[in-house]
């Protein structure tokens, strides 16, 4: 928990989150029509809003599995270190993968992610993250699908957390911190 106070201004709201997930949702569909072999990968634990709300909106025969990287730990900064704390359940090779992202910032998780599941041979690799934040990246590594490119500010919500909090927001917010009296 920060020792900061905070308070959270809406960003991106519910009503145009789901509408850019529609757009994209037909996006997809074009791409994977006529595949009964796609696996939605997870990356956890950021993205566990956005899938579930991706999932339902798409109208393809799929199956789904999870995958958990980390690379922030509890605190702001990355540490450019990206540890795969939980494999796939399954395996991919010749199957169709969309893999779902809350956020690509630096690039590395996104990157190292991609890269590691290319090698075990799928017939179809594709990447999307609802948010992008390019000013910060340092690998360069761009989603296949992007929801909303945002600049660089701290949010939090819809599946997005500051020390573990506020995921359940059920918008993007960005954090803004109150400095108190010295
Ligand atoms: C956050 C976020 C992305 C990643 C993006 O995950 O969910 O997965 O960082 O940053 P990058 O582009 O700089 O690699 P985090 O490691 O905080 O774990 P979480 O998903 O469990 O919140």
């Amino acid at each position: 928990m920060s020792a900061r106070p905070y308070v959270i201004d809406e960003m991106i709201s519910a009503k145009a989150i789901a509408a850019r997930i529609e757009a994209l949702c037909r996006e997809i569909h074009d791409e994977f029509d006529g595949t009964d072999k796609l696996v939605v990968v997870g990356l956890l634990r950021g993205s566990f809003v956005f899938i579930a709300d991706l999932v339902r909106e798409l109208d393809l025969p799929i199956e789904v599995d999870f995958l958990e990287a980390s690379s922030y730990g509890d605190g702001m900064e990355s540490s450019r270190e990206v540890r795969i704390l939980k494999d796939l359940r399954g395996a991919i090779e010749g199957r169709d993968v969309l893999v779902v992202e809350d956020i690509v910032d630096t690039g590395h998780t996104l990157n190292h992610v991609t890269r590691l599941l290319a090698s075990r041979n799928p017939a179809r690799l594709k990447s999307i993250a609802l948010l992008d934040k390019p000013s910060r990246r340092e690998v360069d590594f761009k989603a296949d699908w992007t929801g909303f490119e945002i600049p660089d500010e701290f949010v939090v919500g819809y599946g997005i957390d500051f020390a573990q909090r506020n995921r359940n927001l059920p918008f993007i917010g960005k954090v803004r911190f109150i400095d108190g009296p010295a």
